[in-house]
């Protein structure tokens, strides 16, 4: 049998583009980030309608800290601002927000906003949306192993008994399950330190579109795509 009639559970998205986006209306790089809030609101309302119970969005890599703290700050008080102005709606909608990444490093406004958020909506449970903010893959695995290594060291942890579900538990992404479906737009080919743990079998599918114009029936149309793959996680 080919195909999956279930929505995926989990869509994991790299929101790529804005920046070029912006430049080939001579635009500012901020305004591409700007019009990338739109999108947002757009695929989390088209999702939730499918039946999607994880929506995880790439919003700051552990690597865009080496942008130009312009860009940097406009970033941050975007989110800010989005946290601000959409957590009523999420509360309303019964969607849970998380931030997910190393985000004690995140500025302080933004920090309170995403923990008002989370706050408020911890109780929902129709869709889990994880904003990944000062995330990476690799500082997300060598922190899970800083933390399992001083708990073995502490006695704690009895290194024979650790396993798959002993390290998921220690990942900023704690609790999510693996990812179904990845989509990146922009037009690269490339995962960029993005929940590698959690891709080992997702479908990916990429997009030239720019994140800006991504819409919601190009969101149904990857999900489409999704839907006709034969997934054989190994078997035959
Ligand atoms: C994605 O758009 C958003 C972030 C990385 C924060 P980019 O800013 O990377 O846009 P491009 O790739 O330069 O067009
Ligand atoms: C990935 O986009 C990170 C986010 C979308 C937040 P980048 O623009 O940072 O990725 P690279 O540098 O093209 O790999
Ligand atoms: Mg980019």
């Amino acid at each position: 049998m080919s195909g999956n009639p279930l929505p995926p559970a989990h869509v994991a998205i790299i929101m790529d583009g804005n920046g070029r986006w912006a430049q080939s209306r001579g635009l500012p790089r901020s305004e591409g980030h700007l019009a990338g809030a739109e999108p947002v609101r757009v695929i989390l309302k088209a999702a939730h309608r499918l039946g999607v119970k994880f929506l995880t969005l790439y919003a700051f890599s552990t690597e865009n800290w080496a942008r130009s703290i312009d860009e940097v700050d406009n970033l941050f008080a975007l989110l800010t601002r989005y946290l601000d102005s959409e957590t009523a709606e999420l509360l309303a909608s019964g969607v849970r927000l998380k931030g997910v990444g190393d985000l004690e490093r995140l500025p302080k406004t933004t920090r309170l906003a995403l923990a008002k958020a989370e706050e408020l909506t911890a109780a929902n449970q129709e869709l889990t949306l994880s904003l990944a903010l000062s995330y990476g893959s690799r500082a997300e695995l060598t922190r899970a192993a800083q933390d399992l290594a001083l708990k073995a060291k502490a006695g704690d942890l009895d290194p024979a008994n650790l396993t798959e579900a002993t390290l998921t538990s220690h990942l900023w992404t704690g609790g999510l399950p693996d990812v179904d479906l990845l989509i990146r737009t922009g037009g690269d080919q490339r995962i960029s330190n993005f929940l590698l743990w959690h891709l080992a079998y997702a479908e990916l599918y990429f997009t030239e579109t720019l994140w800006p114009d991504f819409g919601e029936a190009d969101f149904l149309a990857a999900v489409t795509d999704f839907q006709s793959r034969h997934r054989r996680f190994g078997r035959v």
